[in-house]
């Protein structure tokens, strides 16, 4: 939420810096020139991150799902599963980014995490192109809460994503089974640490003429950059926006 009693002579627009971000167990910092570059792009095109899919490329279909860890109020580290085909990469400043490749690190590369081995145990997957995202999301579950939910509950963890082969009930069972598994969570205190230091960065602006990305912290700065440039484009979730960008 903007915090409207900020020092307003602060100078803006801020000057240009990498967005920087939690990625591979350190902190990630990258030059963006287009600030409309989606993370699924940057993920399989610049990292070779191919785990992560594109199917629709329009935040439909779920194919793309990564995990996205903010810092909360409370100082605690709250995940969320979000399409990276309709996220920009600018919009992962200050936070943390996991992939499905994450989650093979979190074994020590020697097993499935119980999220996967759920999905296989449960003939979960079939052609495959899904599953990565499905396991991203189901992962958010489990990194969420220690215990089985309600079938619901995985349910509606897995609303975003789409299956048209394995069916919906053994991927559903899957999100009961993994919890029934040894408990691996993740080591949060490190993630926490490095996101409570880029809380220190200075406003991100990022892009070059013409395109240009500025993430104001406080409702003075908003309002002074709209001020300055009425035309600039408002963007907070990027559901809209960046649909017009995979669109076009
Ligand atoms: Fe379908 Fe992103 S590729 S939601």
């Amino acid at each position: 939420m903007p915090d409207s009693s900020s020092d307003v002579s602060a100078a803006l627009p801020p000057s240009p810096r990498p967005v920087r971000f939690w990625f591979r167990g350190a902190i990630t910092a990258v030059d963006v020139v287009d600030p409309t570059r989606s993370v699924l792009d940057w993920l399989r095109e610049e990292q070779r991150a191919v785990g992560t899919k594109e199917g629709c490329n329009e935040g439909d279909c779920g194919a793309c799902t990564v995990v996205v860890g903010t810092l909360e109020g409370d100082g605690q580290l709250a995940l969320r599963a979000i399409n990276a085909c309709i996220q920009f990469l600018p919009m992962l400043d200050g936070k943390a980014l996991f992939t499905v490749e994450d989650l093979r690190a979190l074994t020590g590369g020697t097993a499935l995490h119980p999220v996967q081995q759920a999905m296989v145990d449960c003939h979960g997957s079939q052609c495959g192109f899904c599953t990565p995202g499905f396991v991203m999301s189901l992962w958010a579950l489990y990194e969420g809460r220690a215990t089985a939910p309600a079938r619901q509950d995985v349910a509606d963890a897995l609303a975003g994503n789409l299956c048209r082969f394995t069916g919906y009930r053994p991927i559903l069972d899957a999100g009961m089974r993994m919890f029934a598994a040894p408990r691996l969570a993740l080591s949060r205190a490190p993630i926490v640490a490095a996101l409570a230091q880029l809380r220190a960065d200075p406003p991100l602006a990022c892009g070059r003429a013409g395109a240009r990305f500025v993430a104001p912290r406080t409702l003075d700065e908003l309002a002074r950059l709209r001020a300055a440039q009425p035309e600039a484009r408002i963007v907070a979730g990027a559901t809209d926006v960046g649909l017009w960008v995979t669109k076009r």
